[in-house]
């Protein structure tokens, strides 16, 4: 234990929420599974596996961009301020920022995979014995308070890489970004990372990875229910299924029944026709100017910033 690392606060959601989310998404006519349950330690592991594979071009492309212009990213957030990171996963984007920011004060990771927000949490704060590290046990998509910061800083900035805010439809993205809005505060500042739109060959290769780990990182959420839930889904007989649907600007993934087959759920039996497809992720990829209309009055944009061949926004915004 290391003295800058503070108490754990959790928000645990109860199993029974999870049972419910489960079942109201397997009932719907487009079948569906909430994102989020990617992420337990199996699918945390094969997310940071993922962002290390060659195809998987947003990673590498959001970390240049960030070490191209770190001078000017550490100017506008400015000195001593609170980094808020929400779904910080293994915490590795944020070293980049709290070896270059000017006197960082606090770093509040926020995951819902309690075994990876707690070692990273831990390693964080062996790392930078100076910064107080709070972490949070919670579903940021979720309403959920900061803990208590006895620290003095100078600005809150909230942190979301990786063009996560992909995962909600432009509607829920935009209530999301306004509800961040309304509780963070005049000049809070929101650096975010946004995918942009792209060719349908590079968007969907990225998705579609040769060793399988995206593939296998879609069938582990199966089976995390037959762990969890007690599902007894039959792993192979399923698939990965991966596109771009231009008309919408999202990669879409699903799992694929490969025949006619039923799950039991909690005592009642779930239907599957053969092709019948579950649908578990939306990734949304928009231009610059997308996004901004997203944005409406609560935060505005001060800065975008990509690589050269536009493939990658990391975005600078500011409360007001
Ligand atoms: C973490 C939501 C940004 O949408 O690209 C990676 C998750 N899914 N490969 C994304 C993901 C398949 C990722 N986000």
């Amino acid at each position: 234990m290391h003295n800058n690392l503070l108490g754990i606060h959790k928000y645990e959601a109860e199993d029974e929420d999870l049972m419910a989310e489960v079942l109201e998404g397997l009932n719907q006519s487009q079948k569906k599974l909430p994102s989020k349950l990617f992420y337990d330690q199996k699918g945390s592991e094969l997310f940071d596996q993922i962002c290390d594979l060659k195809e998987y071009y947003l990673t590498q492309t959001e970390m240049w961009i960030m070490n191209r212009y770190i001078d000017e990213i550490s100017s506008m957030l400015g000195e001593k301020c609170l980094l808020i990171e929400l779904g910080s996963g293994s915490s590795t984007k944020v070293r980049m920022l709290l070896d270059h920011l000017d006197d960082p004060v606090g770093y509040v990771p926020v995951d819902i995979s309690l075994e990876h927000l707690l070692s990273s949490a831990n390693s964080i704060a062996r790392d930078y014995p100076n910064i107080k590290v709070l972490p949070v046990y919670a579903d940021y998509t979720q309403p959920f308070v900061l803990p208590d910061i006895s620290i003095h800083f100078s600005k809150k900035v909230i942190y979301y890489p990786g063009s996560t805010i992909g995962n909600f439809t432009p509607t829920n993205a935009s209530r999301f970004i306004n509800r961040i809005a309304e509780n963070s505060g005049n000049g809070s500042g929101f650096l975010i990372g946004v995918d942009l739109k792209k060719d349908t060959k590079t968007l969907e290769a990225a998705y579609n990875d040769k060793e399988g780990v995206t593939a296998a990182f879609n069938l582990n959420m199966l089976k995390r229910l037959n762990g969890e839930l007690k599902t007894d889904f039959d792993l192979s007989q399923w698939r990965h299924h991966a596109f771009y649907n231009m008309g919408e600007g999202r990669i879409e993934m699903h799992l694929v029944s490969l025949k006619e087959q039923q799950v039991s759920l909690n005592g009642t039996g779930i239907e599957f026709k053969k092709d019948e497809t579950i649908l578990t992720e939306y990734s949304y990829k928009y231009s610059a100017n997308e996004f901004e209309e997203l944005l409406e009055d609560g935060f505005k944009v001060e800065k975008v910033w990509t690589d050269e061949e536009n493939k990658f926004s990391v975005q600078y915004m500011t409360a007001r």
